[in-house]
């Protein structure tokens, strides 16, 4: 047996203001998706913005369901939107945004599990990194190089 050690980095920004133009810019776009979400149950509302490589901007936000688990985040919808209408298309970015109506989110909320493992197959599928930067309504910003650095271990075709 021995030990392996894998380490993960990431930038964090005390505010949007910190960042780059362009990536401001995307971070605005996600928090205007949010604020169209379809959360009735939750009350938690989550915009995702994608910037293409032909600067094509995809956006996406939760949309729920009554029947819990029949509901889909914002990532996957805004993900399947630009593989759906762009295929093939490099994606530069994704910024995420999320709010609450009922707690004030000034954390940054990550996109979930089932969300990093669905965007590492675009991130894969196109032989180039991801850009990911999430915050919550307020505050910091995290920005990660890549999708596959938020998800060690992923699961991916090669082994099927
Ligand atoms: N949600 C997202 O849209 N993205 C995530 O990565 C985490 C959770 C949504 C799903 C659900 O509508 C609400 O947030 C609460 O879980």
């Amino acid at each position: 047996m021995k030990e392996i050690e894998i380490t993960t980095s990431a930038q964090l920004y005390n505010d949007i203001s910190e960042l780059s133009l362009e990536d401001k810019m995307l971070m605005h776009k996600a928090s205007e998706a949010r604020k169209t979400a379809y959360a009735p149950y939750s009350k938690f509302s989550v915009g995702a913005a994608l910037l293409l490589e032909n600067n094509q901007i995809v956006l996406g936000n939760n949309q729920e369901n009554a029947a819990y688990p029949s509901g889909m985040c914002a990532e996957r919808v805004a993900i399947w939107k630009a593989g759906s209408d762009f295929p093939g298309v490099r994606i530069k970015k994704l910024a995420i945004s999320a709010s609450s109506s009922i707690a004030r989110v000034d954390k940054p909320i990550g996109p979930c599990g089932a969300c990093r493992q669905t965007l590492s197959e675009y991130e894969i599928n196109q032989k180039e990194p991801m850009q990911v930067l999430f915050m919550g309504e307020f505050g910091e910003v995290v920005k990660t190089s890549s999708l596959l650095s938020l998800l060690p271990f992923s699961f991916d075709s090669t082994y099927l």
